[in-house]
């Protein structure tokens, strides 16, 4: 039998939080592979170790380091997650919708999503930042979602709407912030994958065909959750590793943390910007 989710599991976790911390976020944010640092700069924190949120999915991951931070960044309230599940990990789709189902109840508004990702279009390098305008729920499309199983009227429609899944108006103050801080900010499509293993170049090859720039192994379920519970939604993939489409190089994880170490002041200063102008 599949694992659901209760509302009661959801407000018992957000109960939790408002126990420790009077912070009310208006905007959350989940922090990708070796992206975590940007955590670091949020003042006034309450730190929450993620164990202490059961069932809030653990994860077990290098680069991960499991803890909700709340505090305030740039003069907004935030919930930073600092490290993320992903579903090769054995977490259930349901489970990992959870944390942003918490930040729905708790009133956010806004979620920020950050990871890293693999470039697909052979026109981005390491090191880039690139906006998510739209996704391929490729995982979805085999099954793979947490909107599966009884619909909680209370936090959303059965059939969502996925036309807009990133909002047009947290974008274009993504772009105005990254001409801010002087940042060149490449823009395209996100494709969701199970993984672990990284792409066979055929694999690559087919999702350049599709229509993807980036690929990745997260996102796209939180994302779905936070559409469906109406949440505006901002996506950034910092560019990891070029994919390897001719076969010719291999990509390990430790390449996507060292990119990470690049990353994250860009993000960091790409994110702040956006925060403050928002
Ligand atoms: N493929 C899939 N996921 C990834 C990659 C990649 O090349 N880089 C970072 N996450």
């Amino acid at each position: 039998m599949e694992e659901t989710i209760t509302l009661e599991e959801i407000d018992h976790i957000v109960h939790s939080i408002r126990s420790r911390t009077g912070m009310q976020p208006e905007v959350a944010m989940i922090l990708g592979s070796g992206l975590g640092g940007l955590a670091e700069a949020v003042e006034d924190q309450a730190v929450i170790p993620f164990e202490e949120l059961p069932p809030w999915p653990v994860s077990t991951v290098m680069g991960h380091q499991g803890r909700l931070v709340l505090g305030r960044l740039e003069g907004k309230s935030v919930a930073v997650m600092r490290g993320r599940s992903h579903y090769y990990e054995g977490y259930s789709m349901a489970r990992l919708g959870l944390p942003v189902r918490v930040f729905q109840r708790l009133g956010v508004k806004v979620l920020i999503v950050t990871n890293a990702a693999g470039a697909v279009n052979p026109g981005f390098d390491p090191g880039d930042v690139m906006l998510i305008t739209d996704h391929i729920n490729l995982i979805g499309m085999a099954g793979l979602t947490p909107l599966r199983g009884q619909n909680l009227d209370e936090l959303g429609p059965r059939f969502p709407d996925m036309s807009r899944a990133y909002d047009r108006d947290l974008s274009q103050l993504a772009r105005q912030a990254a001409e801010q801080v002087g940042l060149p900010l490449r823009e395209g499509v996100y494709v969701c994958l199970a993984g672990p293993s990284f792409e066979t170049p055929a694999d690559l090859r087919f999702l350049r065909m599709i229509g993807a720039d980036a690929v990745g192994m997260s996102t796209v379920p939180e994302v779905t959750v936070a559409r469906h519970g109406g949440l505006r939604v901002l996506g950034l993939s910092g560019i990891s590793n070029k994919a390897n489409l001719d076969g010719d190089t291999i990509t390990t994880h430790d390449e996507v943390l060292q990119a990470g170490q690049i990353l994250v002041p860009k993000l960091t200063a790409l994110v702040r910007e956006t925060l403050r102008c928002l």
